[in-house]
């Protein structure tokens, strides 16, 4: 039987997230003590987490005499005074500084001087936390993320008095738990609402600007980068009484930074009850908790596609020219278009416009295409018109790229597509974390998989898509639009621009 880093513990709070927390480490062999001021609250945890192992054991997943001896190590206490013993203490009350900071107030003067205080904390400031206690060395975050027991990782926070061997403490018994530690400085969001900004509120933007609806950009982001969920699913998931005020909290915390400014539209549906699934509308309507979606248009049917030509410009041209080719377009050599031809541009955060100006090109006859991820491993095509674009070339572009039956999404002229403005948003705030030290870069990777469910961490992204080519999308969308939302971090600056790995490169 495994020894606990710590064998007394203390829970404060009884809701949601304190009975994950009881739960996880009453397993790992710690005797598990549950407070709540709420006088039924204790006891109805303490019978939850009492069913889910019921559950578990009825799976065949855990012996009855592993059972048993979890529930005689999960109690529950009626005061306060009843923790004096525990060697570490961990709050999950009301998200309010005054209440937890009077918490960690009564608790030291009950327990040993030796004793660790931990916060769960999402928003509140460590630092903050502990200003008025005599020994702020011994608090630390330990943020755990809901459902506790499934979501398998835990930010452990120092703030900026919190003693080293307190984090390293509370790492070690986090593993224990079978969770993965990472470790954070006490900053706004820590590591995964921090890193978590860029994916939500950039596909806000590109729907308030219209450049898609925001199914469309679900299937853009799902289809092309591999999300499981697209933002707005995961928005209506989460439920927006939960993400806009942390996208606000965010956002006010590091001093109105534009990178993090929320949206109109979610602070309008949350103020309308438009919460998401849980109430059955949010950016999806929900049946039986099933999100109706309506269907795609069908690509259009074109007899006689016109000639193709590809800009000696365009991202990915020799995959570009090949993929036109495959499709049984016929393609132009010419350095210029004739007068009967298509124009492809692929651009790398540049608008289609733009791009039809600057290189001279009619833009009636021009389309752009994202070539940001790779064709063979995307499983659909973006396609861009500009407000010139005539039907016929639109539909012809449309009907070439969907000739081999995968999906084509044509979205409004806008610079940077949907996904190379996600991606580089999403790249480039991960970027920052790491040029503020707010984590390792290792931990970053590990927070945002396990912590955000994304397919891959945010650096690994940058590296398949190219730090240059992400560096290029920010580096041309700030310039041309001069949007400072879009100012490349210096950490990635630095490694984009002489193309280095975006892991495993320090300086
Ligand atoms: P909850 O509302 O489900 O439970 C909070 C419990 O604390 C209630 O039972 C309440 O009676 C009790 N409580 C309030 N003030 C108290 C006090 N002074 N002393 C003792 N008990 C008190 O809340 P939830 O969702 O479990 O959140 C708790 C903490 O965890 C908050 O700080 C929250 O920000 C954080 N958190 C929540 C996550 C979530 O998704 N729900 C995720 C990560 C962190």
């Amino acid at each position: 039987m495994m020894i606990p880093h710590f064998s007394q513990v203390g829970i404060i709070g009884a809701g949601a997230m304190g009975r994950g927390i009881a739960q996880l480490a009453a397993q790992a062999g710690s005797s598990v003590l549950l407070f709540d001021t709420q006088p039924t609250a204790s006891a109805a945890a303490q019978s939850a987490v009492f069913s889910q192992w019921d559950k578990l054991q009825d799976k065949g997943r855990l012996e009855p005499a592993q059972v048993a001896s979890y529930k005689s190590r999960l109690g529950t206490v009626a005061a306060l005074a009843q923790l004096a013993h525990c060697q570490l203490v961990i709050e999950a009350i009301v998200e309010r500084l005054d209440a937890k900071a009077d918490l960690f107030c009564q608790l030291e003067e009950l327990l040993a001087p030796d004793a660790v205080l931990a916060s769960n904390t999402s928003s509140l400031s460590i630092t903050a936390l502990g200003a008025r206690l005599n020994r702020p060395q011994r608090l630390a975050g330990f943020h755990f993320f809901n459902p506790v027991p499934l979501m398998k990782v835990v930010e452990v926070i120092a703030g900026l008095k919190t003693d080293a061997t307190v984090c390293d403490a509370l790492s070690a018994f986090a593993k224990q738990m079978g969770h993965t530690p990472v470790r954070a400085q006490d900053t706004p969001g820590f590591i995964v609402n921090h890193a978590g900004r860029g994916y939500g509120t950039e596909a806000l933007r590109l729907v308030s600007e219209g450049v898609a609806d925001f199914a469309t950009v679900d299937r853009i982001l799902k289809d092309q980068i591999g999300f499981k969920l697209g933002p707005f699913e995961l928005m209506d998931l989460t439920a927006l009484d939960v993400s806009h005020p942390v996208m606000e909290s965010v956002y006010h915390q590091y001093y109105e930074e534009p990178r993090y400014r929320p949206s109109v539209i979610t602070a309008q549906r949350l103020a309308g009850g438009l919460l998401g699934k849980k109430v059955g509308q949010g950016f999806y309507c929900y049946q039986q908790g099933v999100a109706q979606i309506s269907p795609e248009a069908l690509a259009p049917m074109v007899d006689d596609l016109p000639p193709v030509w590809v800009s000696p410009r365009a991202a990915r041209r020799a995959e570009l020219l090949l993929l036109v080719k495959n499709l049984g377009a016929r393609i132009e050599t010419g350095a210029s278009p004739s007068p009967q031809a298509l124009s492809l541009v692929a651009p790398l955060g540049f608008d289609i416009t733009t791009v039809a100006v600057v290189e001279r090109l009619d833009p009636a006859r021009t389309v752009g295409i994202d070539m940001l991820v790779d064709d063979a491993t995307t499983r659909r095509r973006v396609l861009a018109t500009n407000p010139a674009t005539r039907l016929d070339m639109r539909q012809a572009a449309h009907a070439l790229f969907a000739r081999d039956g995968k999906p084509v999404s044509v979205i409004r002229d806008s610079g940077g597509f949907v996904t190379q403005r996600v991606v580089a948003t999403i790249v480039n705030i991960a970027s920052d974390i790491c040029q503020q030290g707010i984590c390792s870069p290792n931990d970053l990777e590990t927070a945002v998989t396990l912590g955000l469910g994304y397919p891959s961490g945010p650096l690994a992204l940058g590296n398949l898509l190219g730090p240059t080519n992400v560096l290029e999308v920010l580096f041309n969308m700030q310039t041309v639009y001069g949007d400072p939302r879009y100012r490349p971090s210096p950490w990635l600056r630095r490694r984009g621009a002489i193309g280095l790995s975006l892991l495993h490169v320090e300086d």
